[in-house]
């Protein structure tokens, strides 16, 4: 048996068929018609994807037979979606294997860049293609494949609407503000310089003011830790020294790296470890990172009392609190 392979036999040029549209002028048009059928209906579901996310209110349910209760709101968004893309490509699809030329096209092989004469004539033929597809005959197809294409672009720029309202100044700004009173985290009790030994580390919030809640994002935001040291121990320059309170010293919380909790103290080192990633801080240099990926110190709030006593803060942080973003200055 011979090891030698056997050439593959040239399958030749599929024989070109005629269809119905290309020798009755009524198929032709009655075909053209489905297509711009097809197209239309996609249009009306990419309309309904539009209707259903402005107007169909997202706590409307309806009952549907097999489905049972089922929100509206996500319903109408999807069949309209999915109606916008579907018909859209059914249209193209029928349009070409009933319309477009059906007859074999035949190009040689030739080495890979093609030489500016065949480049132009690419050019030529994709213009002739586009003539003899039929669309400047066919104003029909032509307008509504115009409106259906125009249409299903949309539904991707309106949800970038679901990123949510722009953050505006939201990331520079806490509600820490000059005079505002530290308050236990929890129990939102003033606190006051000798309720902390030294060594010891306490979380605090900004007050509520009368009728203000808390949420979530403030608390992601607004949360400080307090650190009593020895005042000698600080190494810090005269401003950032003046910004403690006998040798208590207040921290943001949130990890300048990606946001956590930095909730671990080391009493011995002064050191405060955030337990997602490592970073570390020097307690008694103003946060200054010593290990870990973060790239900035934890922004310290500059605290003093009032006259009872309590601890308010001096101003507003002096600098984002948290992780980067794109238009931090600092
Ligand atoms: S979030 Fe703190 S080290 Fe990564």
């Amino acid at each position: 048996m011979s090891n030698q392979l056997e050439p593959l036999a040239d399958p030749g040029v599929p024989v070109a068929t005629v269809r119905r549209a290309d020798i009755d002028p009524i198929a032709a048009k009655r075909a053209e018609r489905q297509v711009a059928l097809l197209f239309s209906l996609s249009g009306l579901g990419t309309l309904l994807f539009i209707y259903s996310f402005f107007f169909i209110k997202d706590n409307v349910f309806i009952f549907l037979p097999v489905l049972g209760n089922t929100n509206a709101h996500q319903l109408g968004i999807g069949i309209g979606m999915a109606a916008g893309l579907f018909f859209i490509g059914v249209g193209l699809v029928h349009w070409a294997k009933t319309l477009m030329p059906n007859t074999p096209a035949v190009q040689e092989r030739k080495e890979l860049r093609s030489t500016d004469a065949d480049r132009d004539g690419l050019v030529a033929t994709a213009k002739e293609g586009v003539a003899t597809a039929g669309l400047g005959r066919r104003p029909l197809i032509k307008a509504s494949l115009a409106g259906a294409a125009a249409l299903a672009g949309l539904p991707a720029v309106i949800m970038l609407r679901d990123l949510g309202p722009l953050p505006g100044n939201s990331l520079n700004e806490t509600n820490w503000k000059s005079g505002t009173k530290l308050v236990t985290d929890p129990g939102d009790r003033p606190i006051k310089a000798s309720d902390l030994e030294v060594g010891a580390v306490a979380q605090v919030l900004p007050e509520l003011l009368p009728g203000q809640k808390r949420t979530l994002e403030d608390i992601g935001k607004d949360a400080v830790l307090l650190i009593r040291l020895r005042p000698a121990e600080f190494q810090l320059d005269a401003e950032r020294l003046s910004w403690t309170h006998e040798g208590i010293i207040a921290f943001s919380k949130i990890c300048s790296h990606m946001g956590c909790a930095v909730a671990l103290y080391e009493q011995t080192t002064k050191h405060l470890l955030c337990p997602c990633h490592q970073s570390t801080f020097d307690v008694t240099r103003a946060a200054k990172v010593i290990f870990g990926p973060s790239a900035r110190p934890l922004p310290q709030l500059a605290i003093t009392v009032d006259g009872d006593g309590n601890l308010i803060a001096k101003q507003p942080f002096s600098e984002a609190v948290g992780p980067s973003f794109w238009e931090r200055s600092s």
